[in-house]
């Protein structure tokens, strides 16, 4: 399993050293959510702080962008060095278009479906997309709790990726901790997002070692 801790929890007086703290850790990326007040009610932050995370991190940067016309930003969200830039299919109309400009500027093409977005909505494009991205929570705020109806929707998703031969991978945000991320493990998922989760922890380093070695079946045994 692929860990992202989402850095939305962590302590923003103390961000390089929990940046510090993800490299020494198991972490696979970092997660960094964007959020304009618009598209999601709330505000979290932007390009300077996450050029701040960049300057420590040693590990690639999943940056989810929960904001209008996403597409305005590729360019930048490039500059910051990240690996995957995740979009909302909610906010792009012409998602095809979005899509194959994350890859044309040298990342990863992530795109993210709200619960209440079907699957279906991505028949003609997962060709396009590198990662997919299911919200198990409402997008806008750490500490939710997990939809549960996110369980059989991976299990579809990857029925779909399956049936149109894509090597997507499936990512899910929100609600993650060592029960939800079994049955998500068991479902199909490929990598975790893990905010409260993880900076909750008394040990966040375990926390996120714990996440990892989560695989289909084998936390049962
Ligand atoms: C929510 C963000 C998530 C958030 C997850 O809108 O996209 O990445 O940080 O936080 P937890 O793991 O606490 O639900
Ligand atoms: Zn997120």
């Amino acid at each position: 399993m692929l860990i992202a801790p989402s850095l939305l929890s962590a302590n923003f007086g103390h961000l390089h050293a929990d940046v510090q703290m993800l490299n020494k850790s198991e972490a696979d990326w970092l997660h960094l959510d964007v959020m304009d007040g618009v598209f999601v009610p709330n505000i979290s932050f932007g390009f300077p702080v996450i050029a701040s995370i960049a300057e420590v991190a040693q590990k690639p940067l999943d940056v989810h962008l929960m904001i209008e016309h996403p597409e305005k930003f590729t360019a930048r969200v490039a500059d910051l060095g990240a690996r995957v830039m995740n979009v909302h299919q909610e906010a792009c109309i012409h998602l095809h278009r979005v899509l194959t400009g994350i890859r044309q500027a040298g990342m990863l093409a992530g795109v993210t479906l709200n619960p209440a977005t079907p699957i279906n909505t991505l028949e003609d494009v997962v060709h396009e997309a590198d990662v997919i991205m299911l919200m198990s929570v409402n997008p806008g705020f750490g500490g939710q709790s997990f939809i549960p109806n996110t369980i059989e929707k991976v299990a579809r998703l990857k029925e779909l990726l399956l049936r149109k031969g894509s090597k997507a991978l499936i990512e899910v945000d929100g609600g993650v901790n060592r029960e939800t991320g079994a049955l998500l493990a068991d479902a199909g998922a490929d990598i975790l997002v893990a905010g409260s989760s993880v900076f909750r922890a008394t040990d966040p380093q375990r926390e996120i070692s714990i996440l990892k070695s989560l695989t289909p079946n084998t936390h049962t045994a």
